[in-house]
């Protein structure tokens, strides 16, 4: 009765080929078949995000892209709807290849969880700024927000060569 289950693995090798034949890079290569490989897709889509709405705040908190502020205010709102959608992204407990998740994440998920609340904690007080002050009141904070990825990561992802 593991015919299922071969032909399942056989499925699983077959869209592992088929997605790294297409060259993805990060949760692109990723075993889409598989919990750990949609989980890996997930938190990749979601970091992605991150750096994009922190590229955003950041460039325009150093004066190096013009300001424009429903932009600004934009971005600080989608950080931090997303900063709530990081955790899930790394259920279940799984490194496929390409990630750069380490296995401390699971042994200290506790610590883990604060370090993403730390991220949350930081965005809303950006956003409650933005609400109450507009960029001025913001920009402050701006530099201690992006403190808290790097807590994170120096902490719990792989470094690159
Ligand atoms: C709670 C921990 C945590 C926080 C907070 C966090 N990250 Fe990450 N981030 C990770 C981990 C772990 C990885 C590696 C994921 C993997 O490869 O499996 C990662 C990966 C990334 C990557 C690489 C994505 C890719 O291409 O694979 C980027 C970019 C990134 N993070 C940006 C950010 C930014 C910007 C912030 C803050 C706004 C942030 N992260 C906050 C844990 C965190």
């Amino acid at each position: 009765m593991n015919t299922p289950v071969l032909s399942k693995k056989f499925a699983a090798v077959l869209s592992f080929l088929l997605l790294s034949a297409c060259g993805g890079q990060g949760g692109g290569g990723a075993d889409a078949d598989t919990p750990e490989g949609q989980a890996f897709m997930y938190r990749d889509s979601v970091m992605t995000i991150l750096a994009n709405k922190m590229g955003t705040i950041g460039g325009m908190a150093r004066e190096e892209i013009p300001l424009d502020e429903a932009v600004f205010t934009k971005a600080v709102n989608d950080l931090t709807s997303v900063a709530g959608m990081v955790t899930e992204g790394f259920m279940p407990e799984g490194i496929p290849s390409g990630s750069r998740s380490l296995p401390e994440i699971w042994t200290n998920w506790g610590d883990f969880e604060q370090k993403a609340q730390d991220l949350q904690t930081a965005a809303q007080g950006l956003a409650d700024a933005v609400s109450s002050g507009g960029f001025a009141a913001a920009q402050g904070l701006v530099q201690g927000t992006a403190g808290t990825c790097g807590g994170c990561h120096r902490m719990y992802r792989e470094r690159t060569e």
